[in-house]
């Protein structure tokens, strides 16, 4: 029998008016579709909300709940767009708003954007998340000007060709998600040499 694997799907772009509500929310029917996940959305824009109706400096509601909201995960979907050759800086606070939280899970990516698609904001987290003791699964799915491959109720045009980009994608990280939890659970996870 499968495990049910908990997922933190993370919003990259926190941008009002944003495309990555599409893409994201595409990806969140797909992770359900597949009955081997639970989801949590974890928003960058709803933290800065959260953060700004807070009037305290450091440790505010809003992120001491971003911090519950990736420890509680056992994996992470990040859907990503590109801008100028990189990520947005909202993702960036959010990924340096927590640490231990994120060690030793796993992470895939969905990006879009123009002609690159989002490659290059997938290549440049990859690097990020390796100093955080995450794994990032090999294979992603990325729509190149993305805006034209989704039609007015934000289903992909091409809907084979990303489905299955998406299953072997989710079934590794379900592999990966699995593998690392029942290694937690034998043992903390120690980032000591
Ligand atoms: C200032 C700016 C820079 C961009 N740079 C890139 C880029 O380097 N590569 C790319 O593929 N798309 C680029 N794009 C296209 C964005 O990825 C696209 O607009 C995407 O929808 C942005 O995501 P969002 O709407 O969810 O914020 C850029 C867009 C803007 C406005």
């Amino acid at each position: 029998m499968t495990q049910q694997i908990k997922v933190g799907l993370i919003y990259g772009s926190a941008r009002q008016g944003r495309f990555c509500d599409t893409v994201a929310r595409w990806t969140e029917k797909e992770l359900g579709r597949s009955g081997d996940f639970t989801v949590e959305v974890i928003d960058p824009a709803a933290h800065a909300r959260a953060r700004r109706n807070e009037m305290t400096k450091s440790e505010s509601g809003g992120h001491r709940t971003l911090r519950a909201q990736l420890a509680e995960a056992d994996a992470f979907v990040v859907v990503t767009p590109e801008y100028n050759h990189g990520y947005p800086a909202a993702l960036k606070e959010l990924i340096d708003s927590a640490g231990e939280e994120w060690h030793a899970k796993p992470v895939a990516f969905v990006s879009y954007g123009g002609v690159s698609g989002g490659l290059r904001a997938v290549e440049q987290l990859r690097q990020v998340f390796a100093e955080l003791h995450v794994v990032s699964i090999r294979d992603s799915v990325s729509f190149q000007n993305a805006w034209q491959l989704f039609d007015s109720t934000g289903s992909p045009a091409d809907p084979d060709r990303c489905t299955a980009q998406m299953s072997k994608m989710l079934a590794k990280l379900h592999w990966w998600a699995t593998a690392l939890r029942t290694a937690r659970e034998a043992a903390p996870y120690s980032t000591a040499a």
